[in-house]
């Protein structure tokens, strides 16, 4: 007696640029005869965004500007109230992937799909069954993914910097001690010389990120080398914001105590839906960073920061 209800998407990935038409069928599965009120399907897409807790006090007089954006949100009717027979029933879909028409100023178009901590950008297939008023209506939900054109690769921009103790007290990069400073008394810091090198702070989500670190001088043994990819969430308007860094990724790229002088290649692959094209809209932003964080053996801990731009490009 049970009826059930699924979306089959005919494109394997579930991955759709602007302008493609999403296509595949509902599959209704009956054992008997299937009397319905009308069967309907949705592609909806909505940014949600959420204040992280350290910042909602500030927040609360002007918490309604944190509800969730609407993208995307078509319905249309795949059958009209009627019968659907025993067994195994195909209704084929078409929905063509287009922003919304006639919306309100500061709306982002179609973004990128992308799961983060306090942004979440997510676009599904709702299907809804109506039946007689006795029955509840039946429902079915899938997923899609929704990516950018890639557009023509910009020229790489190449960033070298040396980091030394008198760089870091100069205000660039940063130093601590291993999730405990402020702590106890600072050991004085360890002689260093440091040189990074990254082939391009504007990347490709596509292909790796690389460059290279070499350690030219260290007074106290090296425990790790560390790169992290660092997300930065921005939610808010110009009332007021949270901004909160989290990691996506760690990739220790240097064990031990590494040789002098010598060149560690540095190569991180892009998660896919981790990571988005950089995001700047009026409502929020998604940016991303670059650590590279040398760990000496008694933790004291050494960090370069880069800005990055991610892009869908070739
Ligand atoms: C989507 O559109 C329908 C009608 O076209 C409307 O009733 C509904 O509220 C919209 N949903 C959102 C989340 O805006
Ligand atoms: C289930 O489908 C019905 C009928 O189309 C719809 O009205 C309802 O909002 C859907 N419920 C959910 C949870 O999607």
């Amino acid at each position: 007696m049970s009826t059930s209800l699924s979306i089959n998407l005919k494109r394997p990935s579930k991955i759709y640029y602007e302008g493609d038409i999403i296509a595949g069928v509902v599959v209704v599965e009956c054992a008997g005869e299937v009397r319905h009120e009308g069967l309907s399907l949705a592609a909806e897409g909505a940014v949600n965004l959420q204040l992280s807790s350290k910042s909602v006090g500030i927040f609360e007089a002007f918490s309604n500007s944190i509800k969730p954006i609407n993208l995307l949100n078509i319905s249309v009717e795949l059958a009209p109230p009627g019968k659907i027979p025993a067994g195994v029933t195909e209704i084929p879909f078409e929905i063509p992937l287009r922003p919304r028409q006639a919306v309100s100023p500061g709306y982002p178009g179609l973004l990128e799909t992308y799961h983060g901590v306090f942004v979440n950008i997510m676009y599904t297939l709702k299907c809804g069954m109506k039946r007689s008023f006795l029955n509840k209506p039946l429902n079915a939900s899938c997923q899609f993914f929704v990516q950018y054109k890639h557009q023509e690769a910009p020229a790489p921009k190449p960033v070298r910097c040396e980091v030394t103790p008198s760089s870091l007290r100069a205000g660039r990069g940063r130093r601590g001690r291993g999730g405990a400073a402020g702590g106890a008394a600072r050991a004085p810091m360890p002689r260093f010389q440091l040189y990074a090198e990254i082939d391009s702070t504007v990347c490709a989500l596509d292909k790796p990120l690389t460059g290279k670190i070499r350690v030219d001088e260290c007074s106290v043994p090296i425990k790790s080398i560390e790169l992290q990819l660092v997300r930065v969430e921005t939610c808010g308007c110009a009332d007021g914001y949270s901004r909160d860094a989290t990691e996506i990724q760690n990739i220790q790229v240097g064990a031990g105590d590494v040789a002098r002088a010598r060149e560690v290649p540095l190569h991180m692959v892009l998660p896919r839906l981790f990571a988005c094209p950089t995001t700047t809209t009026v409502n929020f932003k998604i940016e991303f960073e670059l650590n590279i964080a040398v760990i000496f053996e008694d933790d004291y801990l050494v960090t370069e920061n880069f800005p990055i731009l991610l892009l869908r490009c070739r």
